[in-house]
């Protein structure tokens, strides 16, 4: 038998939970922290500068995570341990599907591509890997000391990729309409209450197409909705986007979560 059939085998043959038993347990759960959220009226509100100290602290343990670890998430219908390589290959796919519908219509032209939050730069290493010259690369987080540990990390593979200290909110070291595709990944639920400047910043500096790959609402099942009340996620961008004027061209939630609580979904904008 082959390596690939062997792994394929034991990945079908692993003790997997259903999904359905899985989040209706968590209901419960999430119900109880939200009664408790309820009853103490403690708010907890996530702000930019918030977000920034804590990943300032975060040193290379996601990149190494990425290379090494594997999680149980939702995948396939069911509450299974997947490879975190596996994880981001299911996140990275939209992105890379717009990068090659844009490169397939204009063949020959070198597009720019942005990604906002860009963090532990493990996406930017991806795509530096698949597209090469096709592509120009700038990624873009309010953290300087992760953008360093990425460089630190990732090394050559990060080669002609361009990093900025920036705010997604805010976007000032982009030009006006300089990107054919730009795209955030978790990055806007870090700010759940400045998603609207998040949006509107984006859809400033992007020419062509946005890609969101975010926590949606409106995706998600009863549990996965009041985790994102519990936990203060962003619950707001088809909203946000609706009132920043732009077209959504696809949206759809993804199947393959890497916290299976924190429903992401992909909505491709039009600007
Ligand atoms: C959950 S991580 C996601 C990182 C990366 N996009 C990925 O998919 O692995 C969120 C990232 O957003 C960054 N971030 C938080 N608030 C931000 C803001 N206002 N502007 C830009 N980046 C921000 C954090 O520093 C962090 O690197």
């Amino acid at each position: 038998m082959s390596k690939n059939k062997r792994q394929t085998l034991a990945y079908r043959m692993q003790p997997a939970i259903p999904a359905g038993l899985f989040f209706w347990l968590k209901s419960w759960s999430q119900l109880r922290r939200l009664r408790k959220k309820l009853i103490r009226g403690k708010e907890v509100r996530r702000h930019t500068t918030v977000s920034r100290d804590i990943y300032e602290n975060y040193g290379p343990w996601e990149q190494e995570m990425y290379l090494h670890g594997q999680e149980y998430t939702t995948c396939d219908g069911k509450i299974r341990l997947v490879p975190f390589t596996r994880i981001r290959a299911g996140y990275l796919a939209p992105v890379k599907t717009e990068i090659e519908r844009q490169l397939a219509a204009a063949p020959g032209q070198r597009l720019r591509v942005l990604e906002v939050g860009a963090g532990n730069c493990i996406n930017l290493m991806l795509l530096n890997e698949a597209f090469g010259d096709k592509i120009e690369l700038v990624g873009i987080d309010i953290s300087p000391k992760r953008l360093e540990v990425s460089r630190e990390t990732w090394g050559a593979k990060l080669d002609g990729v361009d990093l900025h200290v920036d705010s997604a909110t805010e976007l000032a070291t982009c030009a006006d309409r300089s990107f054919d595709v730009v795209f955030s990944m978790h990055c806007l639920e870090q700010v759940p209450y400045d998603a609207g400047s998040a949006v509107r910043a984006i859809s400033r500096v992007c020419r062509g197409r946005i890609v969101f790959v975010e926590p949606v609402f409106e995706f998600g099942n009863t549990a996965q909705k009041i985790y994102a009340i519990t936990g203060d996620q962003l619950r707001t961008l088809l909203p946000e986007i609706a009132k920043a004027g732009l077209r959504v061209v696809e949206s759809y939630p993804l199947d393959i979560l890497a916290h299976p609580l924190n429903k992401t979904g992909v909505v491709v904008v039009e600007v």
